[in-house]
């Protein structure tokens, strides 16, 4: 079950997050909790979750390991702050940010190679659902990114989808339409990785998920978990969507 924070909270208020949080979810042992607020807050997000079962992921991550790249922060920046965990490749990167199946693939790899575990991002646009894409578009961002990487580089990565069109915007997507992407995914990792590495490999959903839907989207077997914006920001609400 995972937060993203995206632009939001100072590192006062992290703390007041998590002094609120922690007591709520301190015995949720069915689930792997990780929150990621922005780069600001990860030093004392770390230091709020010390000892509990709850850990700190990162919104992006830099493809290098160091060097000229101007408001990048890199894979061992963020180990050495003791962040566990990176998104790569939200739709809002890729759609303000200009981050395409390339860069995506870049800092997948990055994450992987500092030791970070990637949660990559897939998912489709209002028009390219309502054309009909939905799924060229699963396999073009797949085949471009997932794809490239090795069986074993490939065990250690978490999937999330997130139809665009869902995200912030009160839209979930149904449970029978978020499982049927979702089964899409798995088809595509079962025909590169194999029947072993589709069943284990764990697909969450995002996408104005709220702890009112939250109990009909995993009741979906598809469904492993869920990356929660809004609705990550306020202790109270995450820890019903976690305690689900
Ligand atoms: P939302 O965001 O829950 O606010 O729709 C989800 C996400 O972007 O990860």
């Amino acid at each position: 079950m995972s937060g993203n924070w995206k632009m939001y909270k100072t590192p006062a208020e992290t703390i007041a997050f998590f002094e609120k949080f922690r007591p709520l979810v301190e015995k949720s042992e069915h689930c792997e909790i990780v929150i990621c607020p922005p780069f600001t807050n990860l030093a004392a997000a770390v230091g709020a979750v010390q000892g509990s079962n709850i850990r700190i992921g990162a919104q992006n991550i830099g493809w290098a390991k160091e060097g000229a790249f101007t408001g990048e922060i890199s894979g061992p920046m963020l180990k050495a702050v003791g962040v566990t965990h990176t998104i790569v490749g939200h739709s809002e990167r890729r759609q303000y940010f200009g981050e395409t199946d390339e860069t995506v693939l870049q800092r997948t790899r990055a994450a992987l190679e500092f030791g970070l575990s990637p949660i990559v991002c897939v998912g489709e646009r209002l028009e390219e659902r309502e054309g009909g894409a939905t799924e060229a578009v699963l396999a073009r961002q797949f085949q471009k990114g997932i794809a490239e990487l090795s069986e074993q580089q490939f065990a250690k990565i978490v999937i999330a989808y997130e139809p665009v069109w869902a995200i912030g915007t009160g839209k979930t997507a149904t449970p029978d339409i978020a499982a049927g992407a979702h089964r899409t995914i798995r088809a595509q990792v079962r025909d590169k990785f194999g029947k072993d590495a589709a069943d284990a490999v764990r697909i969450l959903y995002g996408g104005s998920v709220s702890p009112e839907n939250v109990k009909a989207l995993m009741a979906q077997p598809e469904i492993d978990g869920v990356l929660v914006g809004g609705k990550s920001l306020d202790a109270l609400s995450f820890a019903s969507i976690v305690n689900f």
